[in-house]
């Protein structure tokens, strides 16, 4: 390697080189010759340096890809055209400044962004050959099989075209829901888990996602030799049978704001995620005119809604270390004032979004507050001073080696006595949806684990002992800590249901539990019991509602020593690790009877309330759809399981019915 006090231009030169071999040797060969860090830093200088000598930057510096979500597990593919992004405007003004760029007698292609996972399907004389990622928009992933998988996409062309079409990958709201629920609510949101689920290694994983398909553009074969329009693209893709997204329209120009004001009042009511429109010029002709640059058509423009937007400046990053070991990277910014309240911190999600966004210490960036009560960093408008920011390797509070887990897209530390892990562990176990301990919330645990009174759930039941020590800290008057320590001794009370879920052991969230307790398995020791058994892993596995990443993980920290060692001590401790008998009814008229539920109802919120009366009447309730599932009680906005229960021949309820059912049995409700 050169030293580093070369000259700058030499030195860009000498660097753009050096990487350049590398990203070969990586990604054609499969030979990489140097870690990922000593990549990173070689990269980061070159960025660096190009900030400072614009003059010398060439057109094909590698830093002039876009962001890149290349996995080492698959093969890879390159792109026949490079697949580029889309620039954002957030609002009208910002969008006519474009408008006018284009030439303003046009005729525009007005759809939806659809918030999931970019894919690109190449078929070759009709057959889909390769579906591939947007990689690092000149070769991606090739991830075929997993995408085969998705139901509606056409394997094969009627038209026997050569073609290349491009789509997204998505889920919609009602199924994320569904699936995310029987994952113990372990994913985000339905990108993150359409973006990891096409990333699986295993197709047979993937088949049981709910996954779907739009698609939205196509290069044809020979060029596009007599297509001349957008329109007609979409055409053609619909004669074979390619699911479109709804509402596309082409309009001219004096139309587009009346008619980006009608998609925003129904952009709640489309059953799947968009994060806003894309505007697309329909004349090819028009379009290759105008050209792109190395990120982007300058023929289209994603039009963001609602993004309250502000800009701020990036001062520094640091981490959010849950419980679970993710490590959510945060960017402290200038204080700026937004929707009324003052952000200090936005999140910057995880290193593939850094790496799309190109932010980074010093950059002045667009930060915005939509739904979420999280900002969110949005847009990087002058670039970073100290280089596109880099996620360390090692955990920023405990130093252990960090850790990609599975298809995620986040790093992990995987230290299970990291202070940050457990003191949220400890937040998690006391939160409202878990135990409720009144009282105790992320400010008083701080204060128990940095002055070591509690750093552990043993430690914290048995907080009683340290009552003078408490209150001679001068934290906490005498009134708090006796409401502490008595909302501590009556979480005793609850029992099995919820203190499994609180553990926060992985795969083991309420709803695992609930199915653990219908089938008998009531009670830690029973749990204990069965992992010991030869057939433990059949007979989990028989359960419905418990898929195979779950029987691998309760069987994992059911043989996990510390684990069951802490069990054993809060049991000493006095909690429950039981569930209480539940009251039965006389009438069982649901006996033998499995039931699944999906939609929302206006009689039964949470619509688990519905399950319940069946359970209390002899009945089952069960997570997902199966040959097993005797019944299915359906309601507005059902998911995936409708689709599967009608396929599979299942009773379908509807709420009215099951009203009427209940009534003629004479069950209130
Ligand atoms: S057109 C060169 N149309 O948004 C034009 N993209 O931020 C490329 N997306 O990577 C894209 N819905 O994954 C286009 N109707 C739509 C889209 C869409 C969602 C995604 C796509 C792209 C990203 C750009």
């Amino acid at each position: 390697m050169a030293p580093k006090e070369e000259d700058p231009k030499k030195r860009i030169r000498a660097l753009t080189k050096e990487i350049k071999a590398h990203n070969e040797r990586y990604y054609k060969n499969n030979t990489p010759t140097i870690s990922d860090k000593e990549y990173d830093l070689l990269f980061s200088e070159l960025k660096k340096l190009e900030e400072n000598y614009p003059e010398f930057v060439s057109p094909n510096s590698p830093t002039k890809t876009v962001g890149s979500d290349l996995s080492s597990q698959f093969s890879k593919f390159k792109h026949q055209v490079p697949v580029l992004s889309l620039e954002n405007t957030y609002n009208t003004e910002e969008l006519w400044e474009w408008i006018v760029k284009t030439g303003e007698d046009e005729l525009y292609s007005l759809e939806w962004k659809i918030d999931g996972a970019s894919i690109l399907l190449y078929y070759v004389d009709g057959k889909l050959e390769n579906c591939v990622t947007r990689g690092t928009g000149g070769i991606g992933d090739v991830v075929t099989e997993n995408v085969k998988t998705i139901k509606g996409l056409p394997h094969e062309l009627k038209s026997g075209r050569t073609v290349t079409v491009r789509g997204e990958i998505y889920m919609n709201f009602s199924d994320f829901e569904e699936f995310n629920e029987e994952y113990g609510g372990r994913f985000a949101n339905p990108r993150n888990l359409s973006a990891g689920s096409i990333k699986q290694k295993d197709p047979a994983e993937v088949a049981k996602r709910p996954l779907r398909i739009f698609v939205y553009d196509a290069i044809f074969g020979k060029g596009r030799k007599g297509i001349t329009e957008h329109k007609e693209i979409l055409k053609l893709l619909k004669e074979d049978k390619f699911p479109l997204a709804p509402d596309t329209e082409i309009i001219p120009t004096k139309q587009l704001l009346q008619h980006i004001e009608a998609f925003r009042k129904k952009k709640d009511k489309t059953g799947f995620p968009v994060d806003g429109l894309v505007i697309k010029l329909n004349s090819l002709e028009k379009r290759e005119s105008l050209g792109e640059t190395s990120q982007s058509p300058r023929w289209a423009r994603a039009f963001k809604f609602d993004a309250l937007l502000k800009d701020t400046v990036i001062e520094d990053i640091d981490f959010a270390i849950g419980r679970t070991g993710k490590i959510t990277p945060r960017a402290k910014v200038t204080p700026t004032i937004l929707a009324g309240t003052t952000v200090t911190y936005a999140t910057l999600h995880n290193q593939d979004y850094i790496n799309e966004l190109g932010a980074g210490i010093g950059a002045k960036v667009l930060i915005s507050k939509r739904g979420e009560i999280i900002p969110a960093v949005e847009k990087v408008i002058s670039p970073p001073t100290q280089g596109v920011f880099q996620l360390p390797t090692e955990c920023p509070s405990c130093k252990t080696h960090l850790e990609k887990v599975d298809d995620s897209v986040d790093f992990f530390c995987t230290n299970r006595h990291c202070p940050e892990r457990e003191k949220n562990s400890l937040i998690f176990f006391c939160a409202k949806k878990q135990m409720n301990i009144e009282n105790i919330g992320e400010k008083q645990i701080e204060i128990f684990y940095e002055q070591g009174l509690a750093k552990n759930l043993v430690q914290l039941y048995s907080l009683h002992k340290k009552r003078e020590e408490l209150l001679a800290m001068n934290r906490f008057a005498e009134k708090s800590v006796d409401n502490i320590l008595s909302a501590i001794e009556k979480s005793k009370e609850k029992d099995f249901r919820l203190t499994l879920p609180s553990l926060g052991l992985n795969e083991a969230g309420h709803k695992v539990t609930e199915i653990l307790i219908e089938n008998g398995l009531d009670s830690w020791d029973k749990l204990v019991a069965l992992a010991k058994k030869k057939n433990a892993e059949e007979e989990l596995s028989n359960l419905h509602g418990i898929g195979p990443r779950t029987v691998q993980a309760l069987l994992g920290h059911l043989k996990d020593k510390e684990t069951l060692t802490l069990v054993k001590n809060l049991i000493k401790l006095g909690l429950k690790f039981k569930a209480d008998e539940t009251e039965k009814s006389n009438l069982q008229p649901f006996i033998d009877q499995s039931w699944c539920v999906t939609g929302s109802f206006e009689n039964f919120q949470p619509r688990e309330k519905a399950l319940d009366i069946i359970t209390k009447h002899g009945g089952r309730k069960v997570s997902s759809v199966s040959s097993k599932t005797t019944h299915l009680l359906y309601g507005p906005g059902a998911g995936s399981k409708l689709e599967k229960a009608e396929e599979l021949g299942i009773t379908l309820v509807n709420e009215e019915e099951f009203l009427s059912l209940l009534k003629k049995e004479g069950i209130p409700h």
